[in-house]
């Protein structure tokens, strides 16, 4: 099966200040200023990472994206100090040690947390600081209803059976992995970041930004419209008409300290 790159900066940034505050909060975990070299892993359109690169201060500051839709719009931030690079978080191996590793917002997409997150301490030097945010809102009906769609037909025979499954652990299982893999100081935290929408339509709108590319990327354009138009129906069936709606939004926060 065959996987385009569905990204859309436009559609993703429709949500820009919801999307936003969780950045702050993780920002916020971060200890380090004047931080030498930074990374962010997932780094989309790139406005987040110049604002990271500003507010630690930071020397040196790259951004890694598998995106070449997003990236196009994040080079055009680039300047002395922040450089952005096309590469896959899954099999990615910097040069040189980083004294903070960061994502926002991305590594959901990427499997085997115990794994990744043992790679991404790899890449930390001494004193440096892991901070992660991931989505935990797969047991809402906005998510779920995706996963119930693509296993209906037509979909599920032109996607040869896919279904979206998230690696995200329990709070609880990040907070015993960084402590098995010698993070001498950590804060994780599950925070419900509450969006006031105009209406259950505004979170259609919402997922065709970040989860519904992954269905996007592997059908037809026309069959992708079918998707949308069945998710749309039946998210505003299980929702009632709400005016405003409030979008409920799990997200997990972690931060950790390697030893000196
Ligand atoms: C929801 S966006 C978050 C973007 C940015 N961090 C922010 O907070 O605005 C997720 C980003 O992760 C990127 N991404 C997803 N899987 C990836 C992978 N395996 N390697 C690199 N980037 C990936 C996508 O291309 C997308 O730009």
């Amino acid at each position: 099966m065959s996987v385009r790159d569905t990204w859309n900066p436009a559609q993703y940034e429709r949500f820009r200040a919801e999307r936003e505050q969780p950045f702050h909060d993780l920002v916020a975990l971060i200890t380090k200023r004047q931080a030498g070299s930074v990374v962010d892993l997932g780094c989309g359109t790139g406005l987040l990472t110049a604002e990271l690169h500003r507010e630690l201060q930071a020397a040196d500051t790259l951004g890694i994206d598998s995106s070449d839709a997003m990236l196009e719009r994040a080079r055009s931030l680039e300047r002395d100090g922040l450089r952005f690079a096309r590469g896959n978080i899954s099999d990615w191996q910097p040069e040189a040690l980083f004294d903070v590793v960061f994502s926002n917002a991305a590594l959901q997409w990427v499997g085997d947390h115990r794994a990744l997150f043992a790679r991404l301490t790899a890449m930390l030097a001494p004193r440096g600081e892991l901070a992660v945010q991931v989505p935990a809102n797969f047991d809402h009906v906005s998510h779920t209803l995706a996963a119930d769609i693509a296993g209906e037909e037509p979909f599920a025979t032109a996607i040869d059976g896919y279904i979206r499954v998230f690696s995200v652990l329990p709070p609880e299982d990040y907070a015993t992995l960084l402590f098995d893999l010698g993070f001498v100081a950590q804060t994780v935290r599950l925070q419900v970041y509450g969006h006031v929408l105009e209406s259950p339509d505004a979170v259609v709108e919402w997922v065709r930004g970040t989860l519904l590319t992954d269905y996007e990327s592997r059908m037809p354009q026309p069959l992708y419209e079918e998707f949308v138009a069945r998710y749309r129906a039946r998210l505003n069936a299980a929702l009632g008409d709400q005016r405003p709606y409030f979008y409920p939004f799990k997200r997990i926060l972690l931060w950790g300290r390697r030893p000196d």
